[in-house]
């Protein structure tokens, strides 16, 4: 992974507005062609109706048109290793193919790199809908 992309995820963590679980996280996606979008959790005093840093980023990349997803990171500041929830790995699988590299950093970098295809394995695919 090129530093920008954790660069740009832990930037994105020290904007987080996490007040209630005071657990920043900072996320980035980059495209095909090297753009890079990133993002943060928001919380919500109506706890559920907060969202993760990997939806933040999410956001920004489709309105910037979309594009093939080719690598993410993600960081959290109190954990190594933030592995994104199950509804953020469904999500991001919308816009990624099963080899797409997902990084796990910690402060310093990239604790662990997996692929999407090992974060959600089996999972609901939109074919179905058609
Ligand atoms: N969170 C994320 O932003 N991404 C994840 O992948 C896991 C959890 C956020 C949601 C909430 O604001 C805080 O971390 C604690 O759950």
């Amino acid at each position: 992974m090129s530093h920008d992309l954790f660069e740009a995820a832990k930037a994105a963590m020290a904007k987080a507005y996490a007040p209630y679980s005071k657990f920043p996280v900072g996320a980035a996606l980059r495209t095909e062609d090297g753009r890079v979008f990133a993002g943060a959790n928001v919380e919500i005093a109506s706890y559920p109706e907060g969202w993760c840093a990997e939806t933040t980023a999410l956001g920004h990349y489709i309105m910037a048109g979309g594009g093939r997803i080719t690598e993410i990171a993600v960081i959290a500041e109190r954990t190594a290793k933030c592995s994104p929830c199950g509804g953020c790995r469904q999500r991001l699988a919308e816009f990624c193919q099963p080899e797409t590299r997902l990084y796990l950093c910690d402060n310093s970098g990239v604790v662990e790199t997996v692929t999407m295809g090992e974060m959600l394995p089996y999972g609901f695919k939109g074919d179905v809908l058609k």
